[in-house]
């Protein structure tokens, strides 16, 4: 199936690594320019270097905290200096820290709200008007399957995420107009370093794929290749869409 997203310009936040770098590998195997962003430069420098390697692809990276508004607003500069427009715009950022509700103080929770929901906010405003000028555009969020079922431990991610989805489908009302689809993923347990932190301090978790349906951990590139349709031309009619991509874990209907 030819996606349709040939030269189509992709923005895809906090991607030097994990679940990022995946989705920005497969858009440009499927033509698309991307443009990568993390924190430090030696990984982006290294995953640009492998990206490049497709098919001659276009890639561009950029340092910045997605966390903060003056490196968002570098981000957008840029990307709109190298890429010309963002056609599809890929939201997605570290996690927060762990803990329950007593662990974690006022500053903790403001921290997590900038991380998760600010920086989507801010980089939607940021690629809005060309989307709207083009009446074509892409919006993706990654959040995470413990919006739909909260996870032991993870007070923070599992109530401030729950609000991007809030943010998505209302979203996704006020820009059908503009043929702009919104939708949210939610990755369940999926290969990547955070995952192997993760376990390493809490060997307990090793038991999680014996709770997933399919039996075993994701790999990035398969939640990467749902997040690619989304973000395709042949998606053109969904919009609005939770989509979990967690072998079957969340157990609600
Ligand atoms: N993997 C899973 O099983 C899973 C499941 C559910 C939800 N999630 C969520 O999905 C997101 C990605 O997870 P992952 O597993 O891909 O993590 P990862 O392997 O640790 O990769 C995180 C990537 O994001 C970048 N990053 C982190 N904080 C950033 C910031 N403030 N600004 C810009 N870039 C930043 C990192 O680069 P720098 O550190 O250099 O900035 C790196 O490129 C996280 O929010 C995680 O909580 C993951």
């Amino acid at each position: 199936m030819d996606l349709g997203i040939k030269n189509k310009k992709a923005l895809i936040m906090a991607s030097s690594k994990g679940l990022g770098k995946s989705v920005a590998l497969e858009l440009a195997k499927e033509g698309a320019v991307v443009m990568i962003c993390g924190r430090t430069e030696a990984d982006l420098i290294e995953t640009a270097n492998e990206i490049s390697q497709i098919n001659n692809a276009k890639v561009h990276y950029v340092v910045g905290d997605v966390a903060s508004g003056s490196d968002r607003h570098k981000i957008l500069t840029q990307a709109k200096s190298k890429m010309g427009t963002v056609d599809i715009l890929v939201t997605n950022s570290g996690g927060p820290p762990f803990g329950n509700f007593e662990q974690h103080n006022e500053q903790d929770w403001e921290n997590a709200y900038r991380l998760l929901l600010e920086s989507v906010v801010g980089m939607i405003k940021g690629v809005l008007p060309d989307m709207k000028k083009n009446k074509w555009g892409r919006i993706i969020s990654i959040t995470s399957q413990a919006v739909k079922q909260p996870v032991e431990g993870l007070i923070l991610s599992n109530s401030i995420r729950a609000s991007v989805v809030g943010l998505v489908k209302t979203l996704s009302n006020e820009l059908g107009a503009y043929n702009i689809t919104v939708n949210n993923v939610m990755p369940g347990y999926t290969q990547t370093k955070r995952l192997e932190n993760l376990i390493a301090k809490n060997p307990n978790l090793l038991k999680i794929a014996e709770e997933i349906p399919l039996g075993r951990i994701g790999k990035p590139e398969e939640f990467a290749a749902a997040v690619v349709f989304l973000a395709s031309e042949r998606a053109s009619y969904i919009t609005g869409v939770s989509l979990p991509i967690d072998g079957g874990w969340i157990k609600g209907i």
